[in-house]
């Protein structure tokens, strides 16, 4: 099955199991409405390119694992969306999920989905049962505290705030684990994949930096300026446009670097480079061209 399909199909089959129609019908359209349809994907693209250098000997177990980041990154989204984080009123090209559902509808559907992102790793866990101990590790290690998405959002209610550590943990961190949650699911070493996962998502970072800074609304589906309105320590503010294009090509490169000796390299070297040219802002590629 093409990749895109797989991912599809885990995540409807995910929604699908929260969205029975005894539940309550507005918070599972709101869970849905948070999935579907969904941004690049590329968090659970980069699990499923792994596991298929590691041989993807139990693509259920690898489809489970890809789902589950991804509805932990549409999660994070849902919540950093709400008032009490961003404010802000559209996520790819409409309206966020609380502008749409409201605020309770919103807190529940992301509570909803981060819950359901580790149950969908225990339904599909009788393929591999070992492999669900270190699946869990992993990619709780990603979201929570103290280096996850959890830790990234904390950074901003301190009033001192290392931008690399809250980088690395608002964005890389699910980079990192969808990475190497790849290779658990496979049944193979992780800690070879960490490096591509945290060069990847520093690059990921640098690039949504720039977007915020340079491209517009239209281009990118959500508010720009926002790390200015909500004084966010941003690559760009701390050291400007310039050295941030640069930063991200290092990015690039060194996480083309990072990818181990392996069969799947084309593929995954592909992914880099087409996502590279994908999130650099449009007027950033005029200058280029
Ligand atoms: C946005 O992530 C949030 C960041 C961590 C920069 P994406 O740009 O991957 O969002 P979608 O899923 O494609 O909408
Ligand atoms: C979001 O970071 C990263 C999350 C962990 C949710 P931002 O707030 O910078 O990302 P966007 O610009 O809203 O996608
Ligand atoms: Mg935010
Ligand atoms: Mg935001």
């Amino acid at each position: 099955m093409e990749i895109a399909s797989r991912i599809d199909h885990a995540l409807k089959a995910a929604v699908d199991h929260a969205g029975r129609s005894d539940a309550p019908p507005q918070l599972a359209e709101a869970i849905r409405y948070a999935v579907f349809p969904g941004g690049a994907r590329v968090r659970p693209r980069l699990c499923l390119a792994v596991a298929s250098a590691c041989g993807d000997d139990r693509p259920e177990l690898t489809n489970a694992a890809a789902a589950s980041v991804e509805l932990l990154h549409c999660a994070s989204l849902v919540h950093d969306d709400m008032p009490c984080f961003d404010d802000a009123d559209v996520r790819r090209g409409r309206p966020s999920v609380h502008a749409a559902y409201g605020e309770p509808l919103a807190l529940l559907a992301g509570d909803g989905m981060i819950v359901l992102a580790f149950e969908v790793l225990a339904r599909a866990a009788h393929q591999a049962p070992e492999r669900l101990v270190p699946l869990i590790t992993t990619v709780a290690g990603a979201v929570g505290m103290p280096h996850g998405i959890v830790a990234g959002q904390g950074w901003e209610s301190e009033t001192s705030v290392p931008v690399e550590a809250y980088h690395r943990a608002k964005t890389g961190a699910l980079f990192v684990g969808s990475a190497m949650a790849g290779a658990v699911a496979t049944g193979s070493d992780p800690a070879e994949w960490s490096a591509l996962g945290e060069k990847l998502g520093a690059a990921y970072q640098a690039a949504d930096d720039l977007r915020d800074a340079l491209s517009d609304a239209d281009e990118i589906g959500k508010p720009v300026g926002q790390d200015q309105v909500h004084q966010r320590p941003s690559l760009v503010s701390e050291c400007g446009v310039k050295e941030t294009v640069g930063r991200l090509e290092e990015y690039v490169a060194s996480a083309i670097a990072a990818i181990p000796d392996c069969q799947g390299r084309a593929s995954l070297e592909a992914l880099i480079m087409s996502e590279a040219k994908r999130l650099k802002p449009k007027s950033l590629s005029q200058v280029a061209a």
